[in-house]
Parts: structure tokens; sequence; C-alpha cells
């Protein structure tokens, strides 16, 4: 049976017992592994420290929104019997053979690794763990983590050494937010064990629960390494466009239209530039690398580059509409991207933050997160058929959500600048009411 992703579901006699995985943390990733795990002719015990997320699991609803497929599979798998949540996670474990670990690392503010989560997520599967179990890490590492640090853990609180008593496998989750069934069975699984049969077993894992491609490499240290590689790629990547366009702005020239041009050429592949990097992904793994010895160089420079986006938007911003004391400015999207509820490390938190040391009144609006949410980061949340909308000064476009692709602007009667921080509003149609519009390398527009 194939769900309307395009998901195989695959059909089980229930009455054969099937073999039991644990999937610890049940956020974006973890809950689509769980399901669709679930689906492949696994039982899981999905564990959790939240439990509205687990009372959520065990009523068959998922909590995460904008996964398309995720809600199907959570529910035939809730109405099979083959998965269901706990907050005991030690419990959980104890009854897999397969664990599965995809709760966060994060960077605190001073870009320290912070370990705290996943720390107490690892103590608790080694009070759980049994003999000959396997344990894959999935979550993004500082290479050499799973068997140094996470390895060690599991060794010094359960007795059991890994590669002998338990197997140790790492494997990168490497999907994207709103297309993660999809992605499970098109994005090869790049898998790596602390022993061959550590990575077999993974292997073999992965075969049957997501039938997706392998690469299978030679350590854990490279599947490790291969996921913030990938990422370090990207922050470069983005702030090489960033550098580009400001120069280009300068130069007056349309860097979208510079980029399309050079992309035409195989071996060019400039990335979009934008108002700023953000969420769990890629404004943390650089750390990873950059903290483990890295002082100087492209990686550092990227990660300046981008985080300085924000400052340089709002300056654009001073530079049309004057002293911000007293404006009025709305920002569109809390979330660090389009059609995600996810605020860690979003540029809109940086925006809000000098917006408010200059004096600005700051509103946000974001369809993901309801008034009081936005209220907790001390900013007024304010929906756009709202009729203050005619108050505000300036528009600070962070996250494109579909919604905001309905916009009217007209009943922004006093906005004199709308700053597009993603290059995806109707420039025409936004110079047509009479407001200035403002892109990143996008200055001046197209002139034909
Ligand atoms: N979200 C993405 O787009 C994405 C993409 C690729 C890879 N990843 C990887 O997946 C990881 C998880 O991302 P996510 O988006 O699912 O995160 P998330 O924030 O949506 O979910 C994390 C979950 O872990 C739970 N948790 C926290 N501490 C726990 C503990 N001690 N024990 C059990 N559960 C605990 C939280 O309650 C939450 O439900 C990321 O850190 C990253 O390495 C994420």
């Amino acid at each position: 049976m194939t769900t309307e992703m395009g998901f195989d579901i695959i059909m089980t006699d229930y009455s054969e017992s099937l073999p039991n995985v644990a999937v610890v943390g049940l956020g974006k990733i973890g809950l689509t592994l769980a399901a669709v795990f679930a689906n492949h002719r696994y039982n899981v015990f999905g564990a959790d420290i939240n439990p509205d997320v687990v009372a959520s699991v065990n009523q068959g609803t998922s909590h995460i929104q904008n996964e398309p497929g995720l809600d199907e599979l959570v529910w035939t798998a809730h109405h099979n019997n083959t998965l269901s949540a706990t907050t005991a996670t030690a419990e959980a474990v104890s009854q897999a053979d397969t664990i599965i670990v995809i709760v966060p690392v994060l960077t605190d503010e001073q870009n320290q690794i912070d370990y705290r989560m996943i720390d107490r997520a690892v103590e608790d599967i080694a009070m759980g763990i049994k003999e000959d179990a396997l344990v894959i890490f999935e979550t993004t590492l500082p290479p050499g983590d799973t068997e140094n640090r996470f390895g060690k853990m599991i060794k010094e609180i359960s007795g059991l050494r890994p590669g002998q008593d338990f197997n140790l496998a790492y494997s990168p989750e490497r999907v994207y937010s709103n297309q993660i069934v999809h992605d499970l069975q098109h994005y090869p699984k790049i898998v790596g064990g602390i022993n061959e049969k550590s990575l077999e077993r993974a292997a073999n894992f992965y075969k049957k629960a997501l039938g997706c491609e392998l690469i299978e490499v030679s350590s854990l240290g490279t599947a490790e390494f291969a996921k913030v590689a990938e990422c370090v790629y990207r922050d470069v990547n983005i702030a090489l466009a960033n550098e580009l366009s400001m120069f280009a702005e300068e130069k007056d020239i349309n860097m979208a239209e510079v980029i399309s041009a050079s992309n035409s050429q195989p071996y060019s592949n400039i990335h979009s530039p934008g108002i700023g990097v953000g969420g769990h992904c890629i404004p943390i793994y650089p750390y990873f690398f950059i903290n483990k010895g890295l002082s100087e160089g492209l990686t550092p420079l990227s990660r300046k580059i981008n985080d300085s986006m924000p400052d340089y938007a709002i300056t654009k911003i001073e530079e049309r509409i004057g002293s911000l004391s007293g404006k009025n400015i709305l920002i569109l999207g809390l979330s660090y991207r389009g059609n995600v509820k996810e605020p860690t490390k979003s540029t809109a938190l940086r925006l809000i933050d000098q917006l408010q040391k200059k004096g600005a009144n700051t509103f946000v609006n974001d369809p993901s997160f309801s008034d009081r949410e936005i209220s907790q980061y001390g900013v007024t949340p304010l929906a756009l058929n709202n009729q203050y909308c005619s108050e505000i000064d300036g528009v600070i476009l962070q996250a494109f959500h579909d919604a905001y692709n309905a916009i009217d602007f007209s009943h922004f009667t006093k906005c004199q600048l709308i700053l597009d921080g993603r290059n995806k509003l109707n420039q025409k149609e936004i110079n047509r009411l009479g407001i200035t519009y403002e892109g990143i390398g996008n200055e001046g527009g197209l002139t034909f």
C-alpha cells in the first residue's frame, strides 16, 4: 500500500512478532522516523521527555505541522499497534534490539556546544540497554563524539563495552523539514560503525526499515564528519552569496540575475543570499568543527558574514527611512525559515534585539505561532488583517511562509519600505503601491 506522499506502507502480518526499536527524541525528525519504521514491520517505542508529545503520539496524532504524509503514517501505526510512546526512556530501551538517538545538540550564546539534552538521553539509554543491542546515533555530532563521549558514557553507566557487549553506529540525518517522509526514502543514508559487526547490523536495519540507498563508510568519524562538512559547505556558500550580493548592490546589479546566469555553468552552484542563516543546523554545526581548534579560515569568517546580515539589513532600512526610534516595524516570520515552526537561532531574534535597541516598536507576524508564543519574545503580535497595519512604517520579510504569497500590502498605507530578506515578494506590486522595495542583492531591481 502506498500513502498519498508515495511512501510505501509494508503490509504486515501482525501475528508474527516484530523486532522492537526504540526511537529516543520524538521531534520533527524522531517522530517521522518512528512512524516510518512502525509502517515497515517494526514495533516502535518512542521516548520523549515532553509528556504532551507522548500523549499526542499515544492518541495517534502528530504534533508536527507541515510535514506531508506524517499524520497518515502516525495514525496508521497507532491503528496497527506498532507505535507507542513513553517518557520512561530506559524502559523503552530495555525492550529494544535497536535504539535510535535523535535528540539535538545545540550551541549556547557563546557558540559553545551544549550537550545537556543528549547527555540526559544517553544516561537514560545506558540505564536500559541490554546486551547485544544496537545503538545508532542520528543527531548531528562533533566528529569523535559517538565513540569517545557517548560510547564511553554508556559503558561507564551500564558496564557494557561498545563494539563488544553492544553495537554502536552513526548515521547522520540529512533530511529537510517539510519533505522528511520523502527524503527518508530518497536520500542515500550514510552509515558508519565502531566495527564491522556494528556497521553490518546498522546497514541491515536501514535496508529493511527505510529501503533507501546506503553509503557504508569506513569509520564512525567519517559518517559524523560527512554531515558536518555538508553543513559547513552550505554556510560558506551562503556567505559567499551574501558577500557577492553586497558588492552587486553597490554596483546596482541584480544579484538574482547574476546567480541564475552564473549557475548555468555546471560547476557553479552559488546559493541564495539572505537576511540571515538560522535554525538548529547550519548556524550551529560549523562550530563542531571551529571549536575543535580552527581559529581562523573560511568557516569562522563565513559564520561572521552570515551573522552580520541582520545588522546589514537594519542599516539599509535606516538609510531609507531614517532613525528607527519610535517607528513601527513589522517582522514577517519568527521561524528561521518558511513553513516550519522552529525559532531556534532564527534571524528574527537578532532583528528583534537590534530593533529594540534602536527604539523601534517591534511587531511580529507568524502564522505558525500563537499570539502568546510570539509575545514571549517581548514583541507585539500583529495579524495581517489587523487595522493597525496602517500604522506600520516598515516591514521586514524574514521567513517566507506560503501564507505570505497572498499578502495585500494596500492597507499598509503609512509603510515607506518593505525589506524583502528572502527576495520572494512581488517587487512590482509593492512599488505600484508607492512603497519602496529592497531585496538582498536586489537593489535597483530588474531594469527591463
Ligand atoms: N529539523 C531538521 O530540519 C533536521 C534536519 C536534519 C537533521 N536534523 C537532526 O535531528 C536532530 C533532531 O532534530 P528535530 O528537528 O527532530 O528536533 P526537535 O527539537 O523537533 O525535537 C527534539 C525532541 O527531543 C526531545 N528531547 C529533548 N531532550 C530529550 C531527552 N533527554 N530524552 C528524550 N527526548 C528528549 C524533545 O522533547 C523534542 O521532542 C537535530 O539536532 C539534528 O541533528 C534535524
